[in-house]
């Protein structure tokens, strides 16, 4: 909680830095940098090459987020609950408390807003953070992703269901590929924090899948910037690797035992 209050406090006067994990290794490295390490069930595709997130099961949610925790030191830890882990409220609680009890998470996050209300505010109500999700869902989204918020009735309805979830008391929500006027109107309404992806730089803070900005996913996103391409750094240490084996200089006298 105390994590909680100290980001809330950072509204409109610094960003939230938040980023994906799925992973010990690359969680430590994150950890330095970011206020939010979400464990995102992203991972079905960017891990799995599942074609929906749909098929994240709660126990590969548990598994991932456990390696997670272990390069998570300061940052607040926030763990996806997969689809249909969240169907009614007293499903909700069980899944929900399992995923705290076993990954030390600091909170959860759930897809949806009025739908999806009285199991938010029963999470809540039994004292577990939550963290809201609108605009794009992907696990409900059939068919192509599209941006939210073209249309005055899809904006309004976004904008309720935002107002519905601070009130039931979630501290955060992630907006997703939602129309710039809409996330800066939601961010500016709403006291709690709105974590962009695909939704303008008018929201309290960031959000990207790491693998995508490090170009270790390969994905042609308008809202992705690729910051790196590790893929070609991997490439070259393991043609490096390959080399040296077939040319015996690897492993030298100080590599043995
Ligand atoms: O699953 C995920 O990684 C997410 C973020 C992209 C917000 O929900």
């Amino acid at each position: 909680m105390i994590k909680i209050k100290k980001l809330l406090s950072k509204k409109d006067k610094s960003k939230i830095v938040c980023l994906t994990a799925y992973s010990k290794n690359v969680a430590s490295i994150l950890d330095n940098h970011c206020d939010i390490i979400l464990v995102g069930d992203s991972l079905g595709s960017v891990l799995y090459n599942f074609k929906s997130t749909r098929n994240v099961s709660l126990d590969m949610m548990i598994e991932h987020s456990k390696s997670v925790r272990m390069g998570v030191k300061k940052s607040l830890m926030i763990v996806d609950m997969p689809h249909n882990t969240y169907r009614n409220k007293s499903v909700a609680l069980k899944n929900a408390k399992k995923i705290i009890l076993k990954t030390k998470c600091d909170a959860v996050k759930l897809e949806g807003g009025g739908k999806v209300i009285n199991i938010i505010e029963h999470l809540i109500k039994n004292k577990i953070q939550v963290q809201g999700h609108l605009g794009l869902l992907p696990q409900s989204q059939k068919g192509k992703f599209k941006v939210k918020g073209k249309k005055i009735s899809e904006q309004l309805r976004i904008l309720n269901d935002a107002k519905l979830l601070e009130k039931a008391g979630v501290f955060s929500i992630v907006l997703e590929c939602i129309k710039t006027p809409l996330a800066k109107k939601i961010t500016n309404e709403l006291k709690i924090l709105t974590i962009g992806i695909g939704a303008s730089s008018y929201c309290d803070g960031q959000v990207l899948v790491t693998d995508d900005l490090i170009g270790l996913n390969q994905i042609n996103a308008r809202f992705v910037k690729k910051y790196s391409n590790i893929t070609k750094h991997i490439n070259s240490a393991i043609i490096k690797y390959k080399n040296e084996v077939k040319e015996k200089k690897f492993p030298q006298k100080k590599h043995s035992y």
